[in-house]
């Protein structure tokens, strides 16, 4: 894992998006995974503000996860979070991104149809990644199996309440999500975690200096041969502190 550290969350979003901006220039097909939630949301300002000089037409993206039972009209789906935040204001096409449908009748088809459709795309090239504060990536809460694929998760208490935030009461948040599995994002060729704020900083510690397992997801990520993280100082203030 490279460790690159920066100042704040304004550097954290500008370094991710230069990141990402160079390998969409480089790749002839850029496969892209994005995230959502509040740490991504500074890096996409910044690829809007490059959408006079650099194209996202050949792009594809796909999404770490979405919520079960919201339709992509639902302000608080990841569908609406994703045309708000980005694709709206770039030229992707709108047909090139991918988030699971929450919404769908077969959830476990709709599983499979996702993983389908990574493969077929040639795999992500570039996943971003969060962290939740119980070391989850993607919605793969604790405990997550390792070879999980694409799957449906009932969603854990923590999690629920950390994204309370987004509803208006907590009887709000749903339930279940569809989120690709760890092996589905350990398969990603790069991936790019950002983590920014003194509220990650013990999660931070624990990814870096804990045991790979599976109570703690992230901790897989050591495995993987290309890691890059972008973390702020405040992100990065647990590091040596972390209890065994
Ligand atoms: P956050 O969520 O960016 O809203 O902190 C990260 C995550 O839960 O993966």
């Amino acid at each position: 894992m490279n460790i690159t550290k920066v100042k704040d969350y304004e550097e954290m979003s500008f370094r991710a998006a230069e990141y990402l901006l160079k390998k969409i220039v480089k790749l002839k097909k850029p496969v892209i995974g994005l995230a959502t939630g509040s740490t991504p949301e500074g890096m996409y300002k910044y690829l809007i503000e490059k959408k006079e000089e650099i194209s996202f037409k050949n792009v594809t993206t796909f999404n770490l996860d979405e919520y079960v039972g919201l339709s992509k009209d639902d302000q608080n789906s990841y569908h609406f979070y994703m045309n708000d935040k980005l694709f709206n204001h770039i030229d992707i096409k709108k047909e090139n991104t991918h988030l699971p449908n929450g919404a769908a009748k077969d959830l476990k088809q709709e599983c499979r149809d996702y993983e389908d459709a990574i493969r077929e795309a040639g795999f992500i090239d570039v996943q971003i990644l969060g962290i939740g504060v119980n070391g989850h990536i993607g919605f793969n809460d604790p405990e997550t199996p390792f070879t999980s694929r694409t799957h449906v998760v009932d969603l854990d208490e923590s999690t629920r309440k950390a994204n309370v935030r987004f509803f208006q009461s907590i009887e709000e948040v749903p339930r279940q999500a569809i989120t690709m599995g760890i092996e589905t994002i350990m398969e990603s060729k790069e991936i790019l975690l950002l983590i920014s704020g003194k509220e990650k900083a013990h999660s931070l510690a624990r990814l870096i200096e804990g045991p790979v397992d599976e109570k703690f997801p992230a901790s897989i990520l050591h495995k993987h041969a290309h890691v890059e993280i972008i973390a702020d100082e405040a992100a990065l203030s647990g590091v040596g502190k972390y209890l065994h």
